[in-house]
């Protein structure tokens, strides 16, 4: 099978073509002699998000813009390193992010401290953002959601924390949160337990904008109003009304960025593919497996793409139609080191590469 074999000489040229950006980026982060306390490098940690995060430029710029400040280390101790708002539809990669973030400048993507105010929404749970009130069953006081050691991070390292979909908190939550970016530390209701978020970068993400930017994209990229030549208003400006209409000036004005995602666009499923087929293998590999995908795959994977839920559908897809298969592979043939996957009969097949 001869496509096999330009498969695996593609992958290596990119597999270099990484280890050389990864040494010059390595080489730049060894040149910054100004001491800081923080281990991580910057340039390093650029590199792992720009081959890990797709189609968010701007984002990246202001994360960047991010590392080199809390590197530098001039923060005041009163307040989080940094404070940052992510905005976005569902599956564009916000969380996604953050995990890896965690995983360049902490090594592991988990040691995040994340809080998700779907769960917070209902109304006894928000009581566990400040500690829990006596009475309510099952609590204890001073217990909440917080893993501390992941707030506090160490000397060398910052903590990282996410609050997840901030639009859903109700108002005692986002005046805890408030709390937290105006003076870096959040007072548990017993008194007793003070939490310290001086040490953290603080990432929040939201939806909030998005309905109303994709009714305004529709209505005048679709609609009558661009035939009649009816400027459409600055996409920032409907994005920032629906911002002040949801949030108070000052919660606002805590944030150091606020930073819209774009829309996952159909051009980027491709390597969309490549990055989660390099999920896969990484978890394959620690079995001595991997798996290839033929071009026919690749397409069949990106098939039926649903922009409503961004890159989800593409991961979505990878579990439901390859992954069975895979695994079906796997046990079929446990002799097996290396598998590939090619389209047959409308459907995804999966076998060895070499038989
Ligand atoms: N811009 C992106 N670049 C690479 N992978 C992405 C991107 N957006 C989403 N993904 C993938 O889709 C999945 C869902 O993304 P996530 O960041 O959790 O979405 P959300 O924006 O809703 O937080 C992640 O596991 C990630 O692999
Ligand atoms: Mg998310």
């Amino acid at each position: 099978m001869p496509f096999i074999n330009e498969l695996v000489a593609q992958n290596q040229q990119q597999l270099e073509q990484e280890k050389h950006e990864k040494i010059t980026n390595l080489t730049r982060d060894k040149k910054i002699s100004r001491p800081s306390r923080f281990r991580f490098g910057p340039y390093e940690v650029m590199t792992t998000l720009t081959t890990r995060i797709l189609g968010q430029t701007h984002v990246l710029h202001a994360v960047e813009d991010m590392l080199f400040t809390v590197k530098a280390d001039f923060n005041s101790k009163h307040r989080p390193l940094s404070v940052n708002l992510f905005l976005g539809p569902t599956g564009v990669g916000k969380t996604e992010t953050v995990r890896v973030l965690a995983e360049a400048i902490l090594g592991n993507a988990d040691k995040i401290c994340r809080i998700d105010m779907n769960t917070l929404a209902q109304e006894h749970y928000s009581a566990a953002i400040t500690g829990s009130p006596p009475g309510y069953v099952g609590s204890k006081e001073g217990q909440t959601l917080f893993n501390v050691d992941y707030i506090k991070g160490s000397f060398s390292e910052p903590g990282i924390v996410l609050f997840d979909e901030i639009e859903k908190a109700n108002k005692d939550v986002v005046r805890a949160i408030l709390n937290i970016l105006d003076t870096g530390k959040l007072v548990l209701t017993s008194g007793a337990k003070e939490l310290d978020f001086s040490n953290a970068l603080i990432f929040m993400t939201s939806n909030v904008g998005v309905r109303e930017l994709t009714q305004h994209i529709n209505t005048h990229q679709k609609g009558w109003r661009k035939w009649f030549g009816i400027k459409p208003k600055n996409e920032n400006d409907i994005v920032e009304a629906a911002l002040t209409a949801h949030f108070d000036p000052e919660f606002l004005n805590r944030i150091d960025r606020i930073i819209p995602f774009n829309c996952i666009d159909e051009d980027m499923l491709g390597n969309l593919v490549n990055i989660e087929l390099e999920k896969l293998n990484h978890k394959l590999n620690r079995r001595n497996v991997s798996l290839a995908l033929t071009e026919s795959a690749r397409e069949f994977l990106c098939e039926d793409y649903d922009q409503r839920y961004g890159a989800r559908s593409i991961a979505r897809r990878m579990r439901t139609e390859l992954e069975p298969k895979l695994a079906r592979a796997l046990i079929d043939f446990p002799e097996a080191n290396s598998f590939v996957a090619f389209v047959g009969d409308k459907n995804i097949i999966v076998t060895p590469e070499n038989s």
